[in-house]
């Protein structure tokens, strides 16, 4: 069902792709996540029938059917990640095999086709190659890619769906945030994730369930919102789209652990990683909001950032909620082990220092 040679794409190039001059004009200031390549990679699923299809083709509206089960039930799963321009013009990936692993993992969480990591990374970097001239160069600019699954089953009934789209899509972006630390947003009257709900699988609803949240932290004018776990409205969990990390005052490295409520990140898996080989201390550990604000007035706290394939690594500079405000370190993101992991993960995501993790893979 899964041979290889259906995972042989079919190119139908767009008949009338974005020209030279309108591209550099939207290259040069992308934003994040405004700006779509010419072409996108589709493959359909139906049961019996498994994987089929494989095609780049130009990126367009897709029409479903007004009973598809996504639109009713939210069956949908997506990925995050870059593409690079590297210093010798080649085009590298981070890690690819990693999201491709994770959204395996998604699917299975939420009761849909398997897609086989061959698929998902033939999608990924077919489009690449066919759009490898929207990626743009600069400091902080990359191709972000965005693979996603939708159930498209016309059916009501409340059953996982027998046919599937898994789309590729591409944005050239910028940095997500516009500069400097953030200010985080600690909700307490609403949670991202319950045990054995689907807090670590990457899905829309857990977005959908967010944003009333990020509405109140942009009310409370921050850039993000930090969630509590959902038993005790203690334990420090995630931001609404990336993983938070602590530098306490002996150089330690702190994070909240795995453990079903929130994103496995490949960001902060990453930099355990990193931060293990040059030696810091790291801690993988339970953090609860009311020692964060102890810590951070007592001192103890240095630094906070938080850290995600958009976000990349972003200092956070205070904490606002109901307890009030806390300024982290200066609260000006001039934080020094931050910036430490921060040059040292963006080297090698963009192939400027060694990997000696083979986590970069060359595309084109
Ligand atoms: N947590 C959430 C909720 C996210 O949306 C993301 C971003 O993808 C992350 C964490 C960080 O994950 P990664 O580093 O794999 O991008
Ligand atoms: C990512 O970092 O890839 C995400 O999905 C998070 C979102 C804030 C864009």
């Amino acid at each position: 069902m899964d041979s290889a040679d259906q995972f042989r794409f079919t190119h139908i190039p767009h008949p009338a792709p974005v020209s030279v001059a309108q591209r550099t004009e939207l290259l040069a200031n992308p934003g994040f996540g405004r700006v779509f390549t010419d072409h996108m990679a589709v493959v359909r699923y139906k049961e019996g029938q498994g994987w089929h299809n494989p095609t780049i083709e130009a990126r367009a509206p897709i029409a479903l059917d007004p009973a598809a089960a996504v639109l009713h039930y939210a069956q949908e799963i997506f990925e995050g990640m870059k593409a690079y321009r590297a210093a010798d013009g080649g085009v590298v990936m981070f890690r690819p095999d990693a999201n491709a692993r994770r959204f395996r993992q998604s699917a299975e969480r939420m009761a849909m086709a398997d897609v086989p990591e061959a698929l998902f990374l033939e999608a990924v970097r077919e489009l690449v190659k066919v759009d490898r001239d929207w990626i743009p160069s600069g400091e902080s600019a990359s191709l972000y890619l965005r693979p996603f699954m939708i159930a498209n089953e016309a059916f009501l009934g409340v059953k996982p769906s027998s046919e599937y789209l898994f789309i590729v899509i591409a944005s050239p972006v910028g940095a997500y945030f516009s500069g400097g630390a953030v200010s985080v947003w600690v909700s307490e009257d609403y949670t991202r994730a319950a045990p054995g709900g689907t807090g670590a699988a990457k899905c829309g609803g857990n977005y959908a369930a967010s944003l009333q949240a990020q509405r109140e932290a942009k009310d409370k004018k921050c850039d993000q919102v930090l969630f509590l776990d959902a038993a005790e409205h203690r334990w420090i969990e995630e931001m609404g789209g990336m993983n938070i990390f602590f530098v306490m005052d002996d150089g330690t490295l702190a994070t909240p652990p795995l453990g079903g409520t929130i994103l496995p990140g490949i960001t902060r898996d990453a930099l355990l990683t990193l931060a293990r080989d040059k030696g810091l201390t790291v801690r993988e550990e339970r953090y609860s909001i009311d020692q964060c604000y102890e810590d951070a007035a007592s001192g103890r706290l240095k630094e906070a950032f938080a850290c995600g394939t958009a976000a990349v690594v972003t200092s956070i500079g205070r904490f606002r909620g109901h307890r009030g405000e806390i300024v982290i370190g200066a609260g000006n993101g001039a934080d020094p082990v931050t910036e430490g992991l921060r040059d040292a993960l963006i080297g090698i995501q963009r192939g400027q220092r060694p990997d000696p993790y083979g986590w970069v893979q060359r595309v084109d």
